[in-house]
């Protein structure tokens, strides 16, 4: 063969595997306000194309998707795609106020999803308000065409999202709650793929069901798409094998039970085994509490579903089905915490060990002295580093881009302002500051965060640390105030997880790493939506690298244009903070 010929083979070839490897998908999401009947009560809520939960995106790894929303709904908003790093391209985000300005009812928004490395379950929601309750689905990344899983081929695949159920809309309830100073609400059940279940008022007859074949493995996508809780979740009769979280392998983890945080994904196989005579099992999930035993004020509601064997011989009447007896109980904290410390990653890892940025971050709940009317009822808030944020009317990304002042500055704390003993049971340093302050990181950085749970007017709870537009390795945890000297021996530096949200343990600490690759405006919240309403999370700027390929990517022709704050505020806005900064 001559060179031209060899050249004209090459090409042919690289032209084909970019075909294989690189598909581009285009998606319509349209939102609408549909009548949904839940709990005996009819209401409106926000749906993608009628469905809930919303459709779920098919791609093979290292595809694109284009999703235009037309909002033709009520509420203004963004939707993120959780745990898709979007290399280079903050702009399809979606998180208000960060990387873009909400898309108003009668606009819409084409967003540009970037698939990398990520292999496994991920899933998207809307970043604004509340709206998230019913705006959300799962994404499906199969690996890519011509490979396959690391573990032997299931014979189909099911789809679990969790999620919460509130009667009221949960937006005006949130609004309500945020001008009053009063807890924000607690959901009033939870659902699996949106039904409640069994045990619920006017349910029973839309009890999700699971069908599945005697002898054969499935693979189980989960996702918990719950506003403000960690779940157990378990399957009566079956065991349960965990393969991957946050579209990254771990090693295979075989337990009767799961815990999974809000944010989270697992795929998780399971084998059709069993043959009792009804040929029907509950799946039930239930809420792991991590707050004070002595607040009743949570959700006990057991949410199921039904997986049925499809020549069983079964019965209607649950009372010959088997709950999971291997469900830990709602405030089971160990089921919780030794469940997580089996994560690995399924391979030996490349873990950051170079650190140029250590920062030690407290979460704390706080109190401040006036609610968001301006009166003198204090009103519940959070913070990190003791900072509560603040969202500019502008997005964070739009003034980095343009480089306009006065939306944010780039002092967020490294540390504490005043290190105390933070899990101890008598703090009332109450007070948080209120502003719009930014980590700013150099692109390449090999970044150390120790997130240390504060016990803050007696309220430590578990927070669920969601980094955007990175994965990041959890490579330690623990109880209590952190150790500089003892703590960093336990540090798993070989295969740690590789997840896009950890679990902060309440009194306790969690340390992450990771590179700082991916040059953008990036948010860093709880997914807790009432903590990260009430100011819990921080922005970092990953600056661009040397090169245009380590730079971040022009903006799209349109993004949605941002003006002064409208009705329905999700945080204190600056223009209208009445409250007292310390
Ligand atoms: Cu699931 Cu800030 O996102
Ligand atoms: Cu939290």
């Amino acid at each position: 063969m001559g060179f031209l010929q060899q050249l004209v083979v090459i090409s042919g070839l690289a032209l084909l595997v970019c075909l294989v490897q690189a598909e581009v998908h285009y998606h319509d999401f349209v939102l609408r306000e549909e009548n949904l009947t839940r709990l005996c009560n009819t209401n409106k809520r926000m749906l993608v194309n009628g469905q809930f939960p919303g459709p779920t995106l098919y791609v093979h790894k290292g595809d694109t998707v284009f999703v235009n929303v037309h909002n033709q709904g009520g509420y203004k908003l963004t939707i993120h795609w959780h745990g898709v790093r979007q290399p280079r391209n903050p702009w399809s985000d979606g998180t208000e106020y960060i990387t873009q300005c909400a898309i108003k009812p009668g606009t819409n928004f084409t967003y540009q999803v970037i698939f990398s490395d990520e292999e496994g379950t991920l899933w998207w929601h809307a970043h604004s308000d509340w709206t998230r309750n019913t705006v959300h689905g799962a994404i499906v990344i199969y690996p890519q065409q011509g490979s396959t899983y690391p573990f032997p081929p299931p014979y189909a695949e099911e789809i679990l999202i969790l999620g919460s159920w509130y009667i009221q809309d949960v937006n005006l309830l949130v609004d309500y709650d945020l001008e009053t100073g009063a807890d924000l609400p607690k959901s009033d059940a939870y659902t699996i793929n949106g039904q409640l279940g069994d045990f619920a008022q006017c349910s029973k007859e839309h009890t999700y069901h699971w069908m599945v074949d005697y002898g054969k493995t499935y693979l189980l996508r989960l996702v918990n798409a719950v506003m403000n809780a960690e779940m157990f979740f378990a399957i009566a009769g079956h065991n349960l094998t965990v393969v991957s979280q946050d579209a990254a392998y771990l090693k295979p983890i075989l337990t009767s039970y799961i815990v999974i945080g809000p944010g989270q994904t697992m795929d998780v196989l399971v084998t059709a085994d069993q043959k009792s005579l009804g040929g029907q099992y509950y799946i039930a999930a239930r809420q792991s509490y991590s707050g004070k035993a002595s607040f009743i004020a949570y959700s006990k509601f057991n949410v199921t579903a039904i997986l049925q064997y499809i020549d069983g011989n079964y019965t209607q009447d649950p009372e010959t089905i088997e709950f999971p007896t291997s469900l830990p109980d709602f405030e089971d904290e160990n089921a919780a915490i030794s469940f997580r410390n089996r994560k690995r990653s399924l391979t030996a890892q490349d873990v950051p060990k170079n650190i140029t940025t250590r920062m030690y971050i407290a979460a704390a709940e706080n109190q401040l002295t006036n609610n968001q009317s301006g009166s003198l009822t204090p009103s519940p808030a959070s913070s990190l580093n003791n900072v509560t944020w603040v969202n500019p009317w502008a997005d964070v990304l739009e003034a980095y881009y343009k480089n306009m002042t006065g939306f944010y500055t780039e002092d967020f704390p490294d540390y504490p302002l005043e290190f105390y003993d933070f899990v101890s049971d008598t703090i009332n340093t109450t007070q948080s500051l209120l502003g719009t302050k930014v980590k700013v990181l150099e692109y390449g950085e090999e970044v150390e965060m120790i997130f240390q749970s504060s016990n803050v007017l007696n309220a430590s709870d578990n927070h669920l640390m969601h980094l955007h537009g990175h994965s990041f390795y959890v490579v330690g945890s623990g109880y209590g105030n952190f150790d500089f000297d003892q703590d960093p021996e336990s540090y798993n530096l070989v295969d740690p997880p590789l997840v896009n949200t950890a679990t902060l343990p309440k009194k306790g600490w969690v340390t992450v790493r990771f590179k700082a690759l991916n040059p953008g405006v990036w948010l860093w919240h709880c997914h807790f939506d009432k903590h990260y309403t009430w100011g819990m999370n921080t922005v970092i700027i990953v600056k661009n690298g040397p090169t245009a390929e380590t730079s971040m990517l022009s903006p799209p022709a349109y993004m949605p244009p941002c003006d002064a704050p409208s009705t329905i505020q999700k945080k204190t806005s600056q223009s209208s903070t009445k409250q007292t900064t310390v």
